[in-house]
């Protein structure tokens, strides 16, 4: 049983209690490496186990997504934190106060709007750190503490970017 806890979706298969013995069972056998070659000809209850198996995991996935806010975004703020365009240390600074400041301002989270994103590289590599807002699409430049707090004050709260102090602006196209 040890093996299986790094999946995440066995779990919670323990709260559907309405599926059969048989198929826990068989999502045991089927979980350990060993003997997934020989699962490769399920049989229909195993392929019922099969289907609980990825419909808990998609479950378990949604869960985290809700929990992280997703459903209810306004903003995506990806930040760059180097080390072409900035120091680790530059990056590692803005970044901590990005998470500070968003739990701080409840703005992150269950039901919550902006979510945040550290990147490696979003290939400008010069004058970072670097930060792009989703969906508007502007790019910040040389974001210090205090510039971030003015893009999360305009551009997320009052949902007015920056547009002075942003190097390039390219909202996506958005396709119905
Ligand atoms: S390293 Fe920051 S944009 Fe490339």
């Amino acid at each position: 049983m040890e093996k299986l806890q790094h999946w995440p979706a066995f779990q919670v298969f323990p709260v559907r209690k309405s599926r059969s013995i048989t198929a826990v069972i068989t999502i045991i056998r089927c979980s350990k490496p060993r003997n997934r070659s020989a699962c490769s000809k399920w049989s229909p209850m195993e392929k019922v186990a099969q289907a609980a198996f990825i419909s808990s995991a998609i479950a378990i996935t949604q869960e985290v997504a809700r929990e992280s806010g997703v459903g209810c975004l306004r903003h995506h703020i990806f930040l760059c934190r180097g080390p072409r365009c900035c120091s680790k240390e530059q990056g590692e600074t803005v970044w901590k106060y990005l998470k500070e400041r968003l739990k701080a301002l409840g703005l992150a989270g269950r039901g919550k709007p902006v979510y945040r994103t550290k990147v490696d590289c979003l290939r400008i590599c010069q004058n970072g750190p670097n930060v792009l807002v989703y969906p508007e699409g502007v790019w910040y430049h040389q974001v210090d503490e205090q510039k971030m707090e003015r893009i999360l004050q305009n551009h997320c709260i009052q949902g007015k970017p920056i547009k002075n102090e942003a190097f390039a602006i390219n909202p996506l196209p958005i396709h119905h």
